[in-house]
């Protein structure tokens, strides 16, 4: 049986709804047959949570990229499948169809193999936001190698961390990038994270910025002459390897509460079926619409809806390699005029920032193509949902605020667009096949509407996290350990009257700074690592435009010159340790951090300082030094 990717009214998702939780396996069996396979599954699914091991569609043999090029050359061949749009407007946009793409990518593949990739190995990717990126992360799942995609605003320590972790054999990168006026020296940070990396034989880099780079031989080649020998073999055609569906896809590390970042895993076939099934029914995807997703390859959001979820379904995709506000700060909308776009999701910082340019901006701009909107990475906010439904979408365009995560590889809650009634705020419902939960404080399940709690989930779904790189135990206890039986987000959630759900934060120490998740230990660690500093503490508060920013307290006695030039030094300490995305936005001095008697640092009084709020930090009386709290709300920044 096949079931339809897209519902077509607020009652058939009713009752699909009710048929994806009373039959999951029947579901998402129908929904699988929608795609490509080499061979179909013995099993739709096996899973406990409690070791955890989840398998979808074991058996099943495929590979993502016959669905996401081969199976469209016969239809949509001369279709763009990607859009680009440079960075410099002055510089030229480029088109890739459906045929040039499977061309690039099939030939990249051979370049990987020509240096010795082989299926399983680890293929660390650190570029900008050029198509050939995308070309990069699918000639990676041409072959079976299993890419982690590393963002470019990511240090070389960072860089280093990642490729150790997953023991990555290769690097693909380019020698520079630009965002708006800043080049970023991209192969020179590759240099400098590679001389920590032992594992890694081969060094791709592509021409981008034509800055001058240090290439070493037997090491480092570059992109276009690798290609180049590929068209002199004539060795054109890379046919894809077949996986399991359970072979790794890909690794892409995310910030948790402690430690350092963890490799999420996502797997083939699973992840594939996610994808493709929630880009098209979320955003109600008709063939030849114009889709822009303005997030980075280097997120999840980019792997699942700008790359692998559009291109399974065969959408014309925009890539934007520059930022909102350069040159001007109307530049989005300039790409929405110039493309036709029918489609733009985006995050709440990024409103939040337009919004703040004034309206001005928006006079003289067509927003008359676009049909659908959309929002992720943080809550919404009520101002920034009306600006964004008002002035883009003109009052005529749903807006789907997607709730997912990293771990969940897409969508999880979720309006349909033009069919769920939306409310500001509120991610609305489930969608098919996603069973959520509230939890209260002692780990029970709150039933009823009206309530909040812990948001998690009580049944697989094809597209979730199946480990964490290296480190199974560390995905057990950081998402199946704290409540028995279920998977944990780490949000809060409230459902209210009519079973709507809004995403209220994190609840864990995760910071969400401009839809980027980051964990205060990091910080902590990275401004810690500073040779003067002794302790420090990092909070969240409020941020106009960012949704949060990064407090930190830090106790600094000995300062190597002022407090100005010492924070700089902080700043620059961060920047180097873990990347300029993770910058404290205040540093306090302090002469010490509240603890109880036990030495635990009470980060609720923090936060409450931080926030502004002073009138009540509630109990005291437990601290080691209550004296010490005076001292930091008198110099609270
Ligand atoms: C937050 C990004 C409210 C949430 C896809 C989650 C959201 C974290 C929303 C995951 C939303 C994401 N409304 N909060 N629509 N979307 N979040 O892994 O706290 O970078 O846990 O994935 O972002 O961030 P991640």
């Amino acid at each position: 049986m096949k079931t339809s990717m897209k519902i077509s009214s607020f009652e058939e998702y009713k009752q699909v709804y009710q048929q994806s939780v009373e039959h999951p396996e029947q579901f998402w069996e129908s929904i699988a047959n929608n795609f490509l396979w080499r061979k179909k599954w013995d099993k739709v699914l096996d899973w406990n949570f409690k070791d955890p091991s989840i398998k979808w569609f074991q058996g099943a043999k495929l590979n993502i990229t016959e669905n996401c090029l081969d199976r469209h050359l016969e239809a949509l061949g001369d279709k763009p499948a990607i859009l680009w749009e440079p960075n410099d407007p002055q510089e030229h946009h480029r088109v890739l169809t459906y045929q040039q793409l499977y061309d690039k990518v099939c030939q990249f593949a051979n370049v990987l193999k020509n240096n010795g990739a082989k299926k399983g190995d680890r293929i660390c990717i650190y570029m900008p936001m050029v198509p050939e990126l995308a070309i990069a992360v699918l000639a990676c799942a041409r072959i079976g190698a299993v890419h982690s995609v590393v963002f470019g605003g990511f240090s070389a320590q960072s860089i280093a961390d990642r490729i150790n972790d997953a023991a990555c054999k290769l690097i693909i990168t380019a020698d520079g990038g630009f965002r708006g006026n800043k080049p970023i020296p991209l192969k020179n940070i590759i240099d400098d994270a590679l001389v920590q990396c032992p594992t890694i034989e081969r060094v791709i880099v592509l021409t981008r910025s034509r800055t001058p780079v240090s290439m070493i031989k037997g090491r480092d080649v570059w992109w276009e002459d690798e290609i180049q020998k590929i068209e002199t073999q004539g060795n054109l055609e890379c046919p894809p390897e077949v996986m399991d569906a359970e072979d790794m896809l890909f690794i892409l590390y995310t910030s948790g509460s402690t430690g350092k970042p963890k490799g999420v895993v996502h797997t083939c076939g699973g992840y594939m079926v996610y994808t493709g099934y929630t880009f098209a029914n979320a955003f109600q995807y008709e063939p030849g619409e114009v889709y822009f997703c303005t997030a980075d390859i280097g997120w999840i959001t980019g792997h699942s809806y700008i790359a692998y979820g559009p291109l399974s379904q065969g959408a014309t995709t925009v890539m934007f390699e520059g930022i909102p506000s350069w040159p001007t700060p109307g530049r989005f909308w300039d790409i929405v005029e110039k493309y036709e776009v029918n489609i733009l999701y985006t995050a709440p910082t990024a409103i939040r920032s337009l919004m703040s340019f004034g309206d001005d901006v928006l006079k003289g701009k067509n927003f008359s193509s676009l049909r659908k909107l959309g929002s992720v990475g943080e809550p919404i906010n009520e101002e920034a949902w009306h600006w964004f439904d008002e002035k883009i979408g003109m009052g005529k365009c749903p807006i789907v605020d997607t709730w997912w995560q990293t771990e969940t590889g897409g969508f999880m809650i979720s309006p349909i667009a033009g069919i769920t009634p939306t409310k500001p705020g509120y991610a609305t419902l489930p969608l098919p096949g996603v069973q959520p939960v509230l939890v209260d404080e002692n780990g029970n399940i709150v039933e009823g509407n009206g309530v909040s709690g812990n948001l998690c989930i009580r049944f697989p779904w094809p597209g979730m996290l199946r480990t964490t790189y290296g480190d199974h135990e560390r995905c057990r206890t950081t998402y199946f350990a704290t409540y028995e039986n279920l998977y944990f987000t780490g949000d809060g959630c409230l459902r209210d009257e009519d079973g709507y759900y809004r995403i209220t934060g994190r609840v864990d120490d995760v910071l969400n700074v401009s839809g980027h998740r980051i964990g205060t230990a990091e910080v902590e660690n990275a401004i810690n690592m500073h040779s003067s500093v002794v302790e420090s503490a990092v909070v969240g508060y409020p941020h106009d435009i960012k949704g949060q920013g990064v407090y930190a307290f830090v106790v600094c006695p000995n300062k190597h010159g002022d407090d100005e030039l010492a924070r700089k030094d902080i700043i620059m300490t961060v920047s180097r340790i873990i990347g300029a995305i993770a910058k404290p936005d205040k540093i306090q001095f302090v002469s010490g951090l509240p603890k109880t008697r036990s030495g635990k640092i009470m980060r609720r009084i923090l936060r409450k300082i931080a926030e502004g709020d002073t009138s009540n930090l509630g109990d005291t009386s437990t601290l080691l030094d209550p004296a010490v709290v005076d001292e930091i709300k008198e110099g609270a920044l």
